[in-house]
């Protein structure tokens, strides 16, 4: 059997992908400091799936940690997600994002290389392509960050880059996520963000349970259909399966690959909110207000990248995103505990 592990497996897309990779036949060891999640997801998980996955309570930041996990387990392949993901606050502790994602990586990377396991699996994301020329974005378009977050995701990008044009043993698959959202239909795993979400999604389901008064829409002046931002919103689900088809390819293949992770289909803001009042069966309140410094009008991914080298599409639509989100939400008011 293939034993994966999987850094931040606790974390919001690491446990979506767990489920994944265990009703794909995997073996997962699971790495995570709690430090955005809680251990309590560990038995959802088992809910689901039927097998709790060996949970190591580990930093990446500790090579003797990490050493210990790669000593007791014969890892095969390792899924990355461990990471600090919020762009303002990587602007306001920019080290911090440094020492987590870019040198807690490293770390990682050296501990898989002494113990000789050369198959890698990375979260990147579409931020890396900063203000897109046109859309739909595909791999080869240029790229550009704007903040210490991206930055991290552009950093390990080449970092992983070199590592496999110094070495043809490793196989690394960048995959660039787009606007990951939903739920596990079982509600029993979701995304449970830090303190007030500034992202849209977890923001729309605050509103819809009543714990925030309404959606602030950040300008309706773009050049878009209705004037609101357009993004490819994908569902977790797919999402984690797009993981398993990576794994699958880097099984057969040498060297490094990026590859889109996106539906290839924009929502505006406005069509998000209609599809969350849909599924939560009320009118959701919102004010249009000033433009969100260092937003983009439109940004959706050209998926062929990912046909054509993983066999994988998107299944759900925005609507079934929804559904799953307020499932989720309506399930757990105060989190996973
Ligand atoms: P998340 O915060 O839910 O999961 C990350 C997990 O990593 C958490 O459980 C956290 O406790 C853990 N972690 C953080 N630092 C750690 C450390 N030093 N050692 C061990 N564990 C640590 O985030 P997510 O949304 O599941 O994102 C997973 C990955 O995907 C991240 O790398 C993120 O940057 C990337 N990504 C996310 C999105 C998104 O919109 N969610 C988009 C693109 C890319
Ligand atoms: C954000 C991150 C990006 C990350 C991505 C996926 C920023 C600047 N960028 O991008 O790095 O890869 O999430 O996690 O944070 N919106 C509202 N009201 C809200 C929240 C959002 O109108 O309360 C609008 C935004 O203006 C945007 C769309 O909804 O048009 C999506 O926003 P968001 O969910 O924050 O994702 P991104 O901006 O794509």
């Amino acid at each position: 059997m293939t034993t994966v592990l999987v850094t931040g497996g606790t974390g919001y897309i690491g446990s979506h992908t767990c489920v994944a990779l265990i009703e794909a036949g995997y073996d997962v060891v699971v790495l995570d400091n709690l430090y955005n999640s809680n251990e309590a997801v560990l038995g959802r998980i088992e809910q689901i799936t039927g097998t709790r996955p060996k949970f190591y309570r580990t930093d990446i930041l500790d090579r003797q940690g990490l050493d210990r996990i790669f000593e007791e387990n014969k890892i095969d392949a390792v899924i990355h997600f461990a990471g600090y993901k919020a762009v303002g606050e990587s602007v306001q502790i920019p080290l911090t994002y440094y020492e987590n994602n870019i040198s807690g990586s490293v770390n990682l990377y050296q501990c898989m290389k002494d113990h000789n396991c050369k198959t890698l699996v990375f979260s990147s994301s579409a931020t890396v392509y900063g203000a897109p020329k046109s859309v739909p974005i595909s791999e080869d378009f240029e790229t550009h960050t704007t903040n210490p977050y991206g930055a991290t995701k552009l950093m390990n990008e080449q970092i992983l880059t070199d590592l496999c044009h110094s070495d043809e043993e490793w196989t690394v698959i960048l995959l660039r996520y787009f606007n990951p959202i939903g739920a596990h239909k079982s509600g029993l795993l979701g995304e449970v963000p830090n303190g007030i979400p500034n992202n849209l999604v977890p923001y729309i389901a605050r509103v819809a349970n009543g714990q925030l008064e309404f959606l602030r829409v950040w300008g309706n002046d773009y050049p878009t259909p209705d004037g609101t931002g357009v993004r490819d919103y994908i569902h977790v689900v797919d999402l984690a399966d797009g993981h398993i088809c990576a794994l699958k390819y880097a099984a057969e293949h040498k060297g490094v690959e990026m590859i889109n992770l996106g539906t290839g289909v924009g929502y505006s803001v406005l069509e998000v909110l209609h599809a969350y009042e849909k599924a939560c069966g009320k009118e959701l309140p919102y004010k249009i207000m000033e433009r969100r410094p260092g937003d983009i009008a439109t940004c959706y991914a050209d998926t062929t990248k990912a046909k054509r080298l993983l066999g994988w599409e998107a299944k759900y639509g925005i609507d079934q995103m929804c559904e799953d989100s307020w499932n989720f939400t309506v399930k757990n008011p105060d989190g996973i505990k």
